[in-house]
């Protein structure tokens, strides 16, 4: 393509004549964009689609021409509807992630990106799978043959392909080993735990078994480590799963996976399947309007349901800080009918979580009330940072005059003042959700935690 002015001349002069020919107009806007004069090209397309508003190559080139003058609002808007349509091109799902990776949503970027690339491999981006971390994924063996078919990706897998079956771990921790949270250990035995142990005694009493417990909250309170404290309190296998382990840029690749991990978890019972992060997973199928995802939530469904194998003996349980992206198909009773709230630890939480990290430490008499008093706020994340990084200070210090000391209080004070509390920024985004879409009070528990 030629981009001198002279194109953009002799293209605006033959509109001039011709205003409605919007090949021709698509042609300046995309020599506009080329020339990096993007307020210019944003009116030919807008023009354009004036005369033409389903054109999804025009969308495109709209929502391209947004994105380059960093106005990303607008540009999702454009490709979230491009994303609907039945012949949305390869491009789109390019700038989706693009703009995914901009707002700091990486997983969801890059299995954008993979399926940007699986259906158009020709737009390909080295410096973009960079950034995504990602580069290193060359394509696939050539023996793998790969082709399109009505629109559908057609794989045929090498002998040498792996399927995950999530990492199977035996936790040496229980509930012994979590502070505080005892209404949400108490729930979790009533809810799977007993069920699991005693079948014919909640059949007795018509109570239905199966279903999974769902735990949200801010980063860092011990949501991961109470899912393999559960494991560890009933001594059986405990299966985490991340996205990683499922999504898969060829289509099909991501439900077999799905699959594979539940009938692995089926095949080890009694077990604990926990799916970490599960938002990136089962994100709203409204959200995420592209059909390879929604095809993998449904598949998630079916499998929480057993509908072809029975899930007993698999305990399930998910964590999320962001349920309010899941999809709502996900709280039906027999999948995640409990929701429960993982609140940062309160005081008596705080002095339980500091007893247990400083457990087996050299230390003298602490004063744990008083260091809980000074953390308010804090998660369990943080509160292990700040012993452990006082246990550092204190290291040093030995190794300096070659004797150990104890831990003191005024070294855990001291540390704890150097530390934000990482939980606040959390509850920002919390509290909009909980006030404005509280559908059937879903989220009260962290309104309440808020005294709202
Ligand atoms: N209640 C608790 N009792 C004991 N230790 C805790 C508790 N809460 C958090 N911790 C400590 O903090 C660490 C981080 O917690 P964890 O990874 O479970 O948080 P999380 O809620 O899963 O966070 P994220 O949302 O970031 O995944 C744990 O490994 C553990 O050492
Ligand atoms: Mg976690």
């Amino acid at each position: 393509m030629t981009t001198s002015p002279n194109t953009v001349r002799a293209l605006r002069e033959a509109l001039k004549f011709s205003p409605d020919n919007v090949p021709l107009r698509q042609h300046l806007a995309e020599v506009l964009l080329s020339m990096e004069q993007y307020t210019e090209a944003e009116q030919e397309y807008r023009q354009a689609l004036m005369f033409k508003p389903g054109d999804t190559i025009l969308k495109l080139g709209l929502a391209t021409v947004f994105f380059q003058q960093g106005k990303y609002s607008p540009s999702l808007v454009v490709i979230e509807d491009l994303l609907k349509s039945a012949d949305c091109p390869a491009g789109a799902y390019l700038l989706h992630a693009r703009l995914l990776l901009n707002a700091g949503a990486i997983q969801q970027a890059v299995s954008q990106y993979r399926y940007a690339t699986a259906i158009d491999e020709s737009i390909a981006d080295k410096d973009f799978a960079d950034r995504l971390g990602i580069s290193n994924e060359v394509l696939r063996e050539q023996d793998e043959v790969n082709e399109i078919v009505d629109g559908k990706i057609r794989v045929s897998i090498g002998a040498d392909t792996q399927i995950p079956n999530g990492n199977i771990e035996s936790p040496q921790i229980s509930f012994r080993d979590v502070g505080g949270m005892d209404t949400v250990k108490d729930e979790i035995r009533l809810k799977i735990i007993y069920p699991l142990k005693q079948p014919e005694l909640y059949r007795a009493y018509g109570k239905t078994i199966g279903g999974g417990i769902l735990l949200y909250g801010p980063p860092g309170c011990g949501k991961t480590y109470l899912a393999r404290a559960t494991a560890g309190e009933i001594n059986s296998s405990f299966i985490a799963v991340g996205i990683n382990d499922i999504l898969d840029m060829w289509l099909g690749n991501s439900e077999r996976n799905l699959h594979s991990i539940f009938e692995n978890a089926r095949a080890s019972k009694p077990s604990v399947l926990f799916f970490d992060e599960v938002d990136a997973l089962a994100a709203n199928r409204t959200d995420m309007r592209q059909s390879s995802s929604r095809m993998v939530i449904n598949q998630f469904l079916s499998e929480l349901d057993g509908v072809k194998t029975s899930n007993e003996g698999v305990l399930i349980l998910a964590a999320t800080n962001a349920p309010w992206h899941l999809d709502p198909a996900f709280r039906r009773p027999s999948r995640f009918s409990r929701i429960l709230f993982i609140p940062p630890p309160d005081a008596r939480a705080r002095v339980e979580i500091l007893l247990l990290l400083c457990s087996g430490k050299p230390v003298s008499a602490i004063d744990y009330e008083l260091i809980s008093k000074k953390t308010e706020h804090f998660s369990g994340a943080d509160l292990k940072a700040v012993v452990d990084i006082a246990v550092e200070r204190k290291l040093q210090e030995a190794i300096k005059i070659g004797i150990p000391k104890p831990l003191t209080t005024k070294d855990l004070l001291s540390v704890a003042s150097s530390i934000k509390p990482s939980t606040k920024e959390w509850f920002q985004s919390a509290r909009n959700y909980a006030l404005y879409a509280n559908e059937g009070g879903l989220y009260d528990d962290i309104l309440k935690y808020l005294k709202m």
